[in-house]
């Protein structure tokens, strides 16, 4: 538990959507040395909704996944607007391990598994976060800890590999591994950049079937340039944004996307 924001204890689950989304980005600029990587960005996405976001090379996706979560690769960025989770908790004043904390989880394309260890104990490790994993390890699971551990290899599709060690799985499973580390810390939004870049068509659709299953859980927020990814996540009523040159281009089901002329002429049509 921490000093989450303002001074005021905040729990995990005190996150407060009760009149609206669980997260809420408004006017948000980032200004890298005069450049314009988001501009004006308005965007929030629902509690359990589960959101694709699209759009060409440089639009600012990952520059939007950093501001989200504190996370400023440049001293030089100078950063203007709102970014909340739920209707309080403002992120722009919280610090990066605050904002996880919090319960915010992100993934990022490289897949970080401890490949010595097993899957099972992957999981344990991340469930107790970055403290003293090495005496969580030689500790007995307690009963609840065994409950989550199981529920999350089910829900990763993982159940058989539990007692492999990390580092002899396939690249789709490793992604599927870290999305379960992560989801061990019960996040409220998870995000993440690109998750199937690197994987065969086969991988692809057993994490889209993943993330599937995990929506209305969690929020989840996933950019991916793989349309066939796209697509399956979506279905035909999920909602898809596209940014381009740092702002919202169009929103809306995929199929609106696809026959928005200026979405056509700035990505798809490409
Ligand atoms: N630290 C930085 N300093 C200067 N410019 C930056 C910095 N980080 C990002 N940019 C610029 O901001 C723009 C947006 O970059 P960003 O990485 O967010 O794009 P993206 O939408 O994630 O693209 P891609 O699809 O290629 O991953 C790019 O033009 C990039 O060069
Ligand atoms: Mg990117």
């Amino acid at each position: 538990m921490n000093e989450a924001y303002g001074g005021h204890w905040l729990q995990p689950g005190h996150i407060d959507v009760s009149h609206g989304p669980i997260l809420y980005v408004e006017d948000l600029s980032v200004v890298f040395d005069g450049f314009r990587a988001i501009n004006q960005l308005n965007l929030s996405i629902d509690d359990g909704e589960l959101r694709c976001v699209i759009g060409p090379n440089g639009a600012g996706k990952t520059t939007l996944m950093d501001v989200i979560t504190g996370k400023t690769r440049s001293p030089m960025a100078r950063i203007s607007g709102s970014v909340f989770l739920g209707q309080t908790m403002d992120l722009r004043r919280m610090k990066e391990a605050a904002i996880a904390q919090a319960g915010i989880g992100r993934k990022f394309q490289k897949p970080t598994v401890f490949e010595e260890h097993k899957v099972w104990e992957n999981l344990d490790i991340a469930m107790a976060g970055n403290k003293h994993w090495w005496a969580t390890l030689r500790a007995r699971l307690g009963s609840e800890e065994r409950a989550r551990i199981e529920q999350v290899l089910e829900q990763t599709g993982l159940e058989s590999q539990a007692y492999e060690r990390a580092g002899t799985l396939s690249h789709g499973q490793k992604q599927r591994l870290e999305i379960g580390m992560l989801l061990m810390q019960q996040p409220r939004l998870l995000l993440l950049d690109e998750p199937v870049a690197g994987m065969s068509d086969h991988e692809s659709m057993e994490l889209a079937d993943l993330l599937g299953r995990l929506r209305g859980g969690c929020s989840i927020m996933v950019v991916e340039h793989d349309m066939d990814f796209v697509a399956a996540l979506a279905g035909d009523s999920g909602k898809v944004t596209v940014l381009a040159e740092g702002r919202t281009l169009a929103e809306g089901t995929l199929s609106q996307i696809r026959e928005n002329p200026r979405v056509v002429e700035s990505y798809l049509g490409r």
